[in-house]
């Protein structure tokens, strides 16, 4: 195999086995906001919008959503998933009882053939910052496909939001990283004094361990929950919002947006803290911002090398990009311009390198 396609390999192997127990599912099926919101979209109007209908279920994972879909009613329920969570849905849709309305499909869906064309599609295809993981160009190709001219998406919208971080009573998460620093290179300096006692002398090393330590700390984000939405200096602003059925995918792999803050208070910014909300077409929202629900996602916090004091009446501009990491292209890099009055642009960069929620595992590590 050409080592390009080696990489590809590794890398479908990988994603796919995160999602192929129950391991990688007890996160998400834990998390009771997201499992209200589906439950809700999919029970709520069922007899408009599930009733008698044929729903195609894109990574279906332990099956729950094509459960429901079938209690709610479907005529038909196809079930696709690429990674051996099938074989748990295989198991919930039997002992539901359901296995006559729901076939299970063991497949990428890039890969499978469905009998016939689709009236509604259902996926829980959102990552962090809504797009990482990638899913929604699997659920885009699924659509294009299978789904009937008019047919339904749950969800049916997505947004992604962008707020100014200022920590004013919550536990400061930005500073949490500045002391994790701080006590890293205060170590390092203490074992440098150590070495020298036994004749060898690491000194040199000193300034390049300090770059690449702040490089991994403050280059990546901190998945963080029950903010409370008072710590934001400023309404929060919309990065991106797309129509689930009709947006090209090609335009979610790297885009722009300026923002603009109008300052509101006498707030310290230590970072941008973004977050993501998905709308059903029946007025359920699934909203992943700060407050005092627990969400898996949790919200993003990038935390700036230097914070900056604001006042009312001040503004603070910017662009933000997201893009993909061209070695894996299911994470992202973020990068944040900004400038608040005169005072030149600043740049921060972050990386979105890894599954953490999965790897992760408990709800509790999220405090
Ligand atoms: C976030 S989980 C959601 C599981 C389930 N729908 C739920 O709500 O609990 C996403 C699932 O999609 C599956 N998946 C992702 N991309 C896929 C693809 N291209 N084809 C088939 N399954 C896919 C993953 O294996 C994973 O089980």
């Amino acid at each position: 195999m050409e080592p390009k396609q080696l990489r590809e390999a590794e890398r479908a192997f990988k994603y796919f086995d995160l999602y192929g127990s129950m391991r990688g599912h007890k996160i998400i099926v834990e998390d009771m906001a997201r499992m209200e919101a589906y439950h809700s979209a999919i029970f709520k109007n069922k007899s408009e919008m599930i009733a008698d209908k044929v729903i195609l279920d894109v990574g279906t994972g332990t099956g729950v959503l094509a459960v429901w879909a079938a209690k709610a009613g479907a005529k038909r329920v196809y079930a696709v998933d690429a990674s051996n969570a099938a074989q748990l849905a295989r198991r919930l849709v039997q002992s539901s009882n359901l296995s006559d309305v729901v076939t299970i499909i063991h497949s990428k869906i890039e890969e499978v053939e469905i009998p016939e064309p689709v009236d509604v599609i259902v996926s829980e295809w959102m990552g962090c910052f809504l797009l990482k993981e990638s899913m929604f160009d699997s659920v885009a190709y699924a659509r294009d496909k299978w789904l009937k001219p008019g047919g339904l998406m749950l969800p049916s919208r997505a947004t992604i939001l962008l707020g100014l971080y200022a920590p004013g009573n919550d536990s400061d998460r930005t500073n949490v990283v500045k002391l994790k620093l701080e006590k890293e290179i205060a170590e390092w300096k203490e074992t440098v004094s150590n070495l020298q006692s036994l004749d060898v002398d690491y000194s040199g090393f000193t300034d390049e361990l300090v770059q690449d330590l702040s490089d991994y700390f403050l280059k990546n984000n901190i998945r963080v929950n029950y903010l409370s939405p008072n710590n934001l200096a400023s309404t929060p602003q919309k990065v991106l919002e797309f129509d689930c059925a009709t947006v090209d995918p090609t335009t979610l792999v790297q885009f722009s947006q300026d923002f603009n803050y109008s300052i509101s208070k006498h707030a310290e910014i230590t970072g941008f803290l973004g977050w993501f909300t998905t709308d059903f077409p029946n007025g359920v929202v699934l909203d992943t911002g700060p407050g005092p629900t627990y969400n898996h996602w949790g919200q993003y916090l990038y935390p700036l090398q230097e914070s900056f004091k604001v006042a009312p009446g001040d503004q603070v501009l910017g662009t933000i990009t997201v893009g993909r990491y061209p070695d894996e292209p299911r994470f992202n890099i973020i990068e944040f311009k900004y400038q608040v009055g005169k005072v030149p642009e600043h740049t921060a960069l972050f990386n979105m390198g890894n599954v953490q929620h999965l790897d992760e595992g408990s709800k509790t590590l999220l405090h």
